[in-house]
């Protein structure tokens, strides 16, 4: 079974000070932790990157990215290229993130270029997938995964360079969750899908994301085929995160 990764995904979110001092108490209790059984990942804004990755300096907490360009360098003003976020010291790239599918018209195959360019810069995408609450009331959840995971996941992954997020988007800030009956079938799929294309599809780490909380993170995480959360709002509170992660132990 694939190791627990909890992920931090901040967003918009966090100026300098505060994004240093939640990675500063988040990087504080991991390495305080003798054995800790999950990975734990924060992924600040880019312009901060760089100032977190000073504080969690030695914890054993690891660095991610939002997004990055397809390209690896050029005349994109206002991109950041995934080598520049190796650059920082990120070892992990959220690509495909439904705000950026939704916000910033993405679609799979711009998502599959991204993903290839954080695995050609070394690092592992987080590449994410989940469908709207219009497709899931047309019965559509998994075959809109399927469809994702086909065109998102180019030729090279493997468990060593990627990472599946589930995010139904309409979990996503809102409070509500699918049930843990939902959550299963649909990461059943999704290792299903995962088994046609990749040699070792048993060691990808799933991820769900939506609404992940202290409060549903032990009954979420403890669904067959989820390797972890991918957290937005409850990463911003040290408490919150932290108890999401212990709800894996
Ligand atoms: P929330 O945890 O705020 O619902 O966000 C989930 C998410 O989008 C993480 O990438």
């Amino acid at each position: 079974m694939p190791r627990k990764l909890i992920a931090g995904n901040w967003k918009m979110n966090c100026l300098k000070a505060d994004g240093v001092a939640l990675a500063r108490d988040l990087g504080v209790r991991y390495s305080g932790e003798a054995d800790p059984v999950f990975d734990m990942l924060v992924c600040p804004p880019a312009q901060i990157i760089d100032a977190v990755g000073a504080a969690i300096a030695g914890s054993g907490v690891v660095l991610g990215g939002q997004d990055c360009h397809r390209e690896r360098k050029g005349a994109f003003t206002g991109d950041v290229a995934a080598p520049m976020l190796a650059d920082l010291g990120c070892s992990h790239v959220i690509v495909g993130h439904s705000e950026r599918r939704q916000y910033h018209g993405e679609i799979d195959l711009l998502v599959s270029e991204k993903a290839k360019a954080v695995h050609e810069a070394g690092m592992t995408a987080i590449i994410c997938i989940g469908e709207t609450e219009a497709e899931r009331d047309a019965g559509q959840a998994l075959a809109v995964c399927s469809r994702q995971i086909a065109g998102s996941v180019p030729e090279g992954s493997s468990a060593e360079n990627t990472v599946i997020a589930y995010e139904p988007v309409w979990a996503i800030g809102t409070g509500r969750t699918p049930t843990a009956d939902d959550v299963a079938e649909v990461h059943a799929h999704i290792r299903a899908e995962l088994s046609r294309m990749l040699a070792d599809p048993d060691d990808v780490q799933i991820l769900y994301g939506g609404s992940v909380k202290a409060s549903n993170a032990e009954e979420l995480m403890s669904v067959a085929n989820v390797d972890g959360a991918l957290v937005g709002g409850a990463s911003l509170k040290a408490d919150d995160f932290w108890a999401i992660a212990k709800a894996c132990s």
